[in-house]
């Protein structure tokens, strides 16, 4: 009921508009032919007034009568008129008018799309900066597998490679070391300078102090929130949940299959990005050859 009453309302401005118009463009056309009537009446009253009247009779311009130049000026004016109204106001009257308000109105509105794009990717770019702000955590693996990925056995290590455990000192030191409960056990006592963080299901475990625990991973990444550089240091478990929320992986790649009970997943590398690599031979000091590799997620 309401639309209906709408709908006549915008036909009725339209129709106004455009009676409005034809009135208008009827009295411009009766203005030219009153001009052309009064240009006919007064170019013969100039006639006669110099012919039979004798005005000017003896004022010549370049040798014609004056009254010749008089007519041509005001023909001239009348064409203008004429012009003006035949084809000024009928090609750029008020549909023209209407027609570049609208051009410059898409104009416009093309524009502020354009801008609002650009909004919308500068608002994008902002929170995408402001997740990775949150997400400031390199969250790092570091482990040192073989190339059959066995990483543990008997909850020990299989080889002992000094340069690996001074690499393992020297990344780790000041930082936080997410560990699960049967890598913890598997250490004599906490390390020294690090933040240990063990995770374990069970309530009671008792943990000394200054080693934090927790109850799941997500637990351990937030207690470790006020260091941009944590370090999960495994085992085969804990590995194996970190994988896909870690940044970056410290891999020591021991050259070398080994018979094991824990290892570590095989890497997926259209996730993993290898940025560096460097081998070491065996020498008195280690067994077996071996590579740091770093890898970081694409
Ligand atoms: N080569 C290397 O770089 C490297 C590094 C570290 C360790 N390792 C080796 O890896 C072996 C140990 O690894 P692993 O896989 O047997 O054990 P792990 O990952 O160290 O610890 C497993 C324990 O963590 C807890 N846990 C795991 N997921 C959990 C979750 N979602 N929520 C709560 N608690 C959770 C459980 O503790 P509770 O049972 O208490 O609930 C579980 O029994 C050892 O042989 C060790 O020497 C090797």
């Amino acid at each position: 009921m309401f639309g209906k009453k709408t709908k006549t309302q915008s036909i009725d401005k339209e129709q106004l508009e455009l009676i409005e118009n034809a009135q208008k463009r009827i009295k411009q056309k009766k203005r030219v032919y009153t001009h052309f009537i009064i240009f006919l009446i007064g170019a013969a009253f100039l006639i006669l007034a110099n012919t039979v009247l004798g005005i000017g009779e003896d004022f010549t311009i370049m040798g014609k009568e004056w009254f010749l130049y008089a007519i041509l000026l005001w023909l001239f004016i009348f064409l203008y008129h004429a012009f003006n109204v035949f084809v000024i106001h009928k090609f750029l009257g008020k549909a023209w008018e209407k027609k570049q308000l609208e051009k410059l109105v898409n104009k416009q509105n093309e524009r502020i799309e354009q801008l609002k794009k650009g909004l919308i990717k500068e608002e994008t770019k902002m929170v995408q900066s402001k997740i990775f702000k949150t997400k400031t955590q390199d969250l790092t693996i570091i482990v040192a597998a073989a190339e059959n990925n066995a990483i543990g056995k008997n909850n020990d290590l299989i080889w002992h490679l000094s340069e690996d455990l001074k690499r393992f000192k020297s990344l780790t030191n000041g930082h936080h070391i997410i560990m699960g409960r049967k890598t913890f056990e598997s250490f004599p006592k906490p390390l020294p300078n690090r933040t240990h963080i063990v995770i374990s299901r069970q309530e009671n475990y008792h943990v000394p102090d200054g080693v934090i625990l927790v109850n799941n991973l997500q637990d351990a990444i937030d207690a470790a929130k006020s260091d941009s550089q944590p370090y999960i240091i495994g085992g085969g478990e804990i590995y194996k949940q970190a994988l896909n929320l870690a940044t970056k992986i410290e891999l020591t790649r021991v050259h070398e299959s080994f018979e094991a009970d824990t290892f570590f997943p095989e890497l997926d590398l259209l996730q993993w990005e290898e940025v560096e690599t460097v081998f070491y031979a065996k020498d008195e000091k280690h067994k077996y050859d071996f590579s740091f590799i770093t890898y970081k997620k694409k």
